[in-house]
């Protein structure tokens, strides 16, 4: 199946600035908080290592993986943790930091999963957003940048695990479409 980058969607530059912009309002809302920041493994982990360095805090950092069963485009909102948080986060000020919010389906599940080891609250800061293909109803504090419903690669995210180390972000365009 052919697969061609199309064109670069957000440059370096673009994620750079918005980097900045979101560490200072992160930094902001967070002052006097216990910030847990939790990446979601993989896709996140570019803008995870970029966003922390832009948050003026005392924070501390956990990761966990999921998959959702389905096609390697397309969520089917069934999560698997494939692997779990290290440490307890009750009474944490946890944001969750995810690379896309698609059909919402994978960060519901996460948000609900989490809420039920009693953390003290639970954003969620994604860098991407197709609101578009909203399936199930999510409020996401923080957001880099809304974007149209197409498949985006780079910058952490993948197609079929390879492109993660593009750093910007393009639009990859799927011969059978998505
Ligand atoms: P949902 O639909 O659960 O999905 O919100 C979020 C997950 O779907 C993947 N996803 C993408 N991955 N380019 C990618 O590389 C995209 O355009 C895209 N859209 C959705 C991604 O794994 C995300 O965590
Ligand atoms: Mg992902």
């Amino acid at each position: 199946m052919e697969e061609i980058l199309e064109r670069v969607l957000l440059d370096e530059e673009q994620i750079k600035k918005r980097i900045r912009e979101l560490g200072r309002d992160i930094t902001e809302d967070y002052k006097n908080k216990d910030l847990l920041m939790i990446g979601v493994l993989k896709g996140a982990i570019v803008f995870f290592s970029d966003l922390i360095r832009a948050i003026d805090l005392p924070l501390t950092t956990d990761f966990i993986a999921v998959s959702s069963y389905g096609s390697s485009t397309k969520s089917s909102g069934i999560v698997r943790i494939l692997k779990d948080l290290d440490e307890p986060v009750d009474g944490k000020d946890i944001l969750i930091v995810e690379d896309i919010i698609d059909t919402g389906l994978t960060l519901h599940y996460l948000v609900d999963n989490i809420i039920t080891r009693n953390p003290n609250s639970v954003k969620i800061c994604c860098l991407l957003d197709k609101p578009e293909r909203r399936l199930t109803d999510v409020d996401v504090d923080y957001v880099g940048f809304a974007i149209p419903d197409e498949f985006v690669v780079g910058y952490g995210l993948d197609y079929n695990e390879r492109y993660r180390n593009l750093p910007n972000i393009s639009v990859l365009r799927l011969e059978q479409g998505y």
